[in-house]
């Protein structure tokens, strides 16, 4: 089984690319946790983003995942690193966590190879997430390892997840904020822009609308999806211990049927199988 993890319902934007029908990854058996209870992750302090974050990943290791993504840009951001580094070889050195930060930066890679008119150093970079995902410099530290020169502009949007999570997004109010936020970034003359946090998915297309057609927006959750393909042929020994009979169990650490209630606008797909996970 593959775990998919958020704070809350933001990951299920990437397990929904990994279910599609039309993808390689479908085949494989899901189990997604969102840390409701304890959402937003976003303005919590990185020691208790850690914290949260490993009491995840246990409890999905523990039901049988041999493989996690942290579908969540404030825990890969704050928390993986030390994931990867110290809590797997010490406590389960046969499995593997990854994130989405890696999968954003290549993505804005590719799109530079392969635009002629972005070839040129000092792009403009837009990158927006919470405060916490932003405050870590995670997209920053990343673009450094690379070749090309890139301006990064970071901006955090601590308003967005609480109004995608309240269901929120279409008012007017939720349009006025959304937009004063992408102003600032506007301004810079961005040439890409990457959704550092995987909720805002779900306003893909208004950020693409307000951004304009001069700024190409990346949507991790389809970077994820095609960086864990890549993952998967490079790594045939993990692959091949994946459960593959199309399972997906839902579990959330608040109320059962809210989580199904909502989860099922991100994921549009029934939620069925699901439990309340308590850590
Ligand atoms: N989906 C998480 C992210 O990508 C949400 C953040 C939160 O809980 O604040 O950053």
């Amino acid at each position: 089984m593959i775990g998919v993890f958020d704070s809350g319902f933001g990951g299920l934007t990437v397990l929904k690319e990994f279910i599609d029908k039309n993808s390689p990854l479908s085949q494989y058996d899901y189990i997604y946790l969102g840390d409701n209870a304890r959402a937003p992750y976003g303005d919590k302090s990185p020691e208790v983003i850690y914290k949260y974050t490993q009491e995840a990943v246990d409890f999905l290791f523990s039901q049988g995942c041999r493989l996690i993504i942290i579908a969540c840009n404030t825990a890969s951001a704050n928390a993986l690193r030390k994931i990867q580094q110290e809590f797997l070889p010490n406590k389960y050195p046969a499995k593997r966590v990854l994130g989405v930060v890696i999968p954003a930066v290549e993505a804005v890679m590719e799109e530079l190879e392969k635009s002629a008119n972005l070839k040129k150093e000092n792009n403009k970079i837009g990158v927006i997430g919470t405060r916490h995902t932003i405050g870590s410099k995670a997209y920053e530290k990343e673009f450094k390892k690379r070749d090309y020169k890139l301006i990064i502009y970071s901006l955090a949007c601590p308003l967005l997840v609480p109004l995608i999570e309240e269901g929120l997004i279409k008012k007017v109010a939720a349009r006025m904020i959304l937009k004063s936020y992408l102003r600032k970034l506007k301004e810079k003359k961005i040439k890409i822009l990457i959704l550092g946090c995987t909720h805002y998915s779900v306003l893909f297309e208004p950020i693409k609308k307000i951004m304009g057609k001069n700024v190409k927006v990346i949507n991790s959750p389809q970077a994820v999806a095609r960086k864990l393909i890549d993952y998967l042929a490079r790594h045939p020994e993990i692959a091949k211990k994946i459960s593959r009979r199309k399972k997906r169990k839902y579990y959330t650490t608040d109320n059962v049927d809210q989580f199904k209630h909502i989860g099922e606008k991100f994921l549009k797909e029934k939620i069925i199988n699901i439990g309340k996970a308590s850590f």
